[in-house]
């Protein structure tokens, strides 16, 4: 690229050679993600061809997908046999924050997401904060877990940059998608993530991906000059 190409040059597509991606439901047949282990290997393939380094899967638990870590490791192992490529493959949960993930907090019989064990990755409704949320977030803490929430942009009931800050000082960490940036999610969510990620608000990154598609459009998906730095820094995707 030449200087001044460069200094006229507004997007810039990504690289996500190195990138973990920390949510996504390619682990077959066991929510609305992947349906069948043909397409969770192809999906994986993809990745490599992406040069994604790392993923967790992170399938649905609750109420309605009441899916146990018990039977989601036994699938998991069963998608460690078929796929023997490069990705290195974790398993983890999306929880949504219902009674059942309380009774699952209670006991313990959780899947944490991190290498340390100690994270959990949660959802809420879209449409209105759980009832008790915030004793929630010190229900998870006391029990020793970092409470990670999943595309915090992505809700109606989130507004004001005060709602985030909110959170964040109570020891919440963020996780992006990346598509709400491409305006998959539509105008609102997608500028939501970029105020949230100017603020340098997010702690982690993820496709959220349900089907081969979703991969597509990020790979297609290009960001500003001014989230370089920070894609760069706390994601670590880098630009071409
Ligand atoms: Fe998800």
């Amino acid at each position: 690229m030449s200087f001044f190409s460069g200094l006229f040059r507004t997007t810039y597509p990504i690289n996500l050679t190195g990138f973990t991606d920390w949510h996504c439901h390619i682990l077959p047949g066991v929510d609305d993600g992947v349906q069948n282990m043909t397409d969770s290997v192809a999906i994986l393939k993809a990745y490599e061809d992406a040069g994604i380094a790392e993923v967790w899967l992170t399938p649905h638990i609750m109420e309605d997908i009441p899916n146990t870590p018990e039977s989601l490791m036994k699938r998991f192992k069963e998608l460690q046999e078929c796929y023997r490529g490069s990705v290195k493959l974790n398993l983890a949960a999306e929880n949504m924050i219902d009674s059942l993930f309380l009774e699952r907090l209670e006991k313990n019989d959780l899947l944490p997401i991190g290498n340390d064990g100690k994270t959990l990755l949660v959802e809420t409704s879209y449409f209105n904060a759980p009832m008790k949320f915030s004793e929630t977030i010190e229900a998870i803490k006391s029990k020793g877990y970092f409470p990670l929430l999943a595309h915090p942009e992505r809700y109606n009931y989130l507004d004001s940059l005060e709602d985030y800050r909110r959170l964040k000082a109570q020891g919440v960490l963020f996780q992006m998608n990346l598509m709400s940036l491409t305006g998959h999610y539509g105008p609102v969510v997608k500028k939501k993530a970029e105020e949230l990620l100017s603020e340098g608000m997010y702690d982690r990154a993820g496709s959220d991906l349900h089907r081969k598609e979703h991969l597509d459009i990020i790979r297609r998906m290009k960001i500003s000059s001014s989230q370089k730095n920070v894609f760069n820094r706390t994601f670590s995707i880098t630009t071409e």
